[in-house]
Formats: structure tokens, sequence, C-alpha cells
């Protein structure tokens, strides 16, 4: 629990007891929420005059989402879909299955998607063929981490966090096994 006196955080709970699985932090969360105000107010900018419509990507785009919500200052609506990529635990298969469609119908809207992370780019690769047949007006991406090296598609994403290097991360959204996305920032899993 959070202790006023301490200042410990809810957090330290619950990873203490894997704290070993946590390594080097790469983004902290200084820097997070610095550069989630600058893609807000890049992405009001924009957007200014337009009906922007965010595309959450579950799960791991939620904590992302949300912070980056509250630094967009133009009218803005939410709706999520959840997908799930077939293959092994650490590597997509490009062969994408959705698992909840978006409940908006997106037709003549301005749609950005919002992503955890571009790895190989397969998933997202999906996305937007599958939400760009649906004739938004336009569609582009926002995503918070990018890892280039593992890249096997090349996208067109219009809004980037950070560049992470070719290690498995964790945090801020991010999971490993489920678990870790309540770190505020953002670790290298420690195996
Ligand atoms: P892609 O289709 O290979 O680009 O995979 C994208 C999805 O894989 C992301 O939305 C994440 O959910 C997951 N992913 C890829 N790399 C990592 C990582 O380093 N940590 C946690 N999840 C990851
Ligand atoms: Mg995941």
């Amino acid at each position: 629990m959070f202790s006023p006196e301490t200042g410990a955080r809810p957090l330290a709970d619950g990873a203490s007891s894997t704290a070993s699985e946590i390594g080097e932090v790469l983004v902290s969360e200084q820097d997070l929420q610095r550069r989630v105000r600058e893609l807000g107010q890049a992405i009001s900018r924009d957007y200014e005059g337009r009906r922007l419509l965010l595309v959450g990507v579950l799960k791991g785009a939620v904590f992302f989402l949300s912070d980056l919500m509250r630094y967009i200052d133009i009218p803005v609506e939410v709706d999520f879909m959840a997908v799930a990529s077939y293959g092994s635990a650490t590597d997509s298969s490009g062969v994408v299955r959705i698992l909840k469609d978006l409940d908006i119908a997106i037709e003549g809207r301005d749609v950005l998607i919002v992503e955890d992370i571009v790895d190989s780019g397969l998933t997202l690769q999906y996305l937007l063929r599958n939400l760009g047949s649906r004739n938004p007006a336009s569609l582009e991406v926002c995503a918070l981490l990018t890892k280039p090296e593992r890249r096997k598609v090349e996208l067109p994403t219009r809004y980037i966090g950070f560049e992470v290097p070719n290690q498995f991360v964790i945090g801020y959204g991010l999971d490993h096994g489920e678990r870790y996305r309540n770190l505020p920032y953002v670790a290298v899993l420690q195996r």
C-alpha cells in the first residue's frame, strides 16, 4: 500500500517478490511522462479541427493511451481492439485474429492507432490493412516504443516515443506472462 511516510509505492510490494526479473531501466518514469506530454501536444496541434478517434490495442497500450489522452486538448474519442497473434511466445507470425472489434464505425473518421511497441511490425501491418479497409478519413500510428532491429515489415509510424534495443522489455503496459504492466517505467526483462 502507498505509505505517505516512506513514499513507498504500491508497485514496490507487488514487484519485490520477483525483483530479480526486473533488469536495467531503459526509460524512467520522468522521461516517459515528459515524452508522452510532447506526443499529446503534437497530436493536439496536428489534429486541430478534425474528428480524432484513438484506437487502443489491448492490453498493452491502455496505460500509455490513458496518459496520452490527458495531454490531448482537442475533442477526442477512444475505442479499443483486442487482437491475438499466432506464433511463439516471443515471435508473432503475422496471422492475427480479432478478439474484440471496435464499437465505433470509423468510416470518415481520423483514426490514430495507439500501440505499446512495434516489434516485427506484423500485428500493426494487419491492423493498418484491416482498419484501412473501413475507409477512415485518415489512419496513423502512435507507438510508445519501437524495436527497429526486429522489424520484418516497414510501416508508416507517425508518432514514436522511444527506440529500444533488441531486448524484451516490461513495464508501463508491457507484460511478461501478464505481469509487470504496472511498473511506471520501462525496464529490460532479466531472465
Ligand atoms: P509484432 O507483431 O511483432 O510487432 O508484436 C507486437 C506485440 O508484441 C506488441 O504489441 C506487444 O504486445 C508484444 N511485444 C513485442 N515486443 C515486446 C517486448 O519487448 N515486451 C513485451 N511485449 C512485447
Ligand atoms: Mg503482450
